[in-house]
């Protein structure tokens, strides 16, 4: 068991809110990082954003839902049993209680395990299928221990994906710069329709960040270009360069900014989550 799975539960916000002057709960904002293509960065968005926005002194809480965890290994957190929201999500338990440390300060996680993949068949035809998540997540957003709630998903567009975009306000698009990357745009917006009609009103596309940026190709930039013409309002300055250092940090159970703080890739994330607190309004209370 690595050292940060055994640091306590970050203290409920509860515990300040004795005496006769309580603190103001923070709003909670909720980001989902969706793309049915895997391999595209989402995982890498996810948690470096998450981890940006904690170092830039926001509460932040990274949900892993993909059931590969990949998300959990990455930020150095060990798989454990029972300790996902496959539970919740059936019925079993309270979000809150998933809830663990990781070693970064002001950044908490709810691991994801094997079991959650489970759920893309369980959870069909149940009731309130599509808004599970969104309830689950519902005392852990009004607890207000959290200014920011980012959410990983798996590499398709099937329940646990369909939820995320329920629970969420702002879906963050994560995309290669690579040939046909556009395809799979139309896609997921047409999935974004789909639940803002059924479920989730308050959705919105938050932005598009555009990932594995090759300098040396004019693919990329074209891509680049590509998006920015459809979404101009949309996508992110920020664009995140294909660096062997990003790639690297995961199997060492750290962000870019332990591994190697200093590299392009770190400041990238950094202006990325720059970009999300100015355009949602993170910073303010
Ligand atoms: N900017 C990047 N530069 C280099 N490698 C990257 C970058 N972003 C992600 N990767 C690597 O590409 C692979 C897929 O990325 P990942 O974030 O896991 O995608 P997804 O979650 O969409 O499947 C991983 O091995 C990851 O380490
Ligand atoms: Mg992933």
């Amino acid at each position: 068991m690595s050292a940060t799975a055994r640091l306590p539960h970050p203290p409920s916000l509860a515990s300040y809110h004795s005496g006769s002057n309580p603190l103001p709960l923070m709003p909670t904002t909720v980001f989902t990082i969706a793309n049915q293509k895997g391999g595209v960065g989402k995982t890498t968005t996810a948690v470096h954003l998450a981890a940006a926005l904690a170092e830039k002194k926001i509460p932040t809480l990274l949900v892993d839902l993909d059931p590969q965890a990949n998300a959990t290994s990455a930020i150095g957190v060990e798989k454990q049993e029972g300790r996902s929201l496959y539970g919740p999500l059936r019925g079993e338990g309270a979000a809150a209680e998933m809830i663990v440390a990781t070693s970064s300060e002001r950044l908490s996680l709810i691991p994801s395990e094997e079991d959650l993949g489970a759920l893309e068949i369980e959870l069909a035809g149940k009731e309130n299928y599509l808004g599970r998540l969104r309830a689950v997540l519902q005392p852990v957003r009004a607890s207000g221990q959290f200014r920011a709630i980012v959410i990983d998903c798996p590499p398709s567009m099937g329940m646990l994906s369909m939820n995320s975009l329920s629970a969420a306000d702002h879906l963050l698009i994560a995309l290669q710069c690579e040939y046909m990357a556009l395809e799979g745009l139309g896609q997921i917006l047409r999935n974004l329709e789909r639940i803002k009609t059924a479920v989730n009103p308050e959705l919105s596309l938050g932005g598009v960040v555009m990932t594995m940026f090759d300098m040396r190709t004019n693919l990329s930039r074209q891509v680049v270009e590509e998006v920015k013409n459809h979404l101009p309002d949309q996508i992110f300055k920020t664009v995140i360069p294909r660096t062997v250092r990003l790639s690297e940090a995961p199997s060492f159970g750290q962000t870019i900014f332990t591994y190697d703080n200093t590299s392009p890739g770190a400041a990238a994330y950094r202006g990325l989550a720059r970009e999300v607190i100015e355009r949602f309004g993170l910073a303010k209370k």
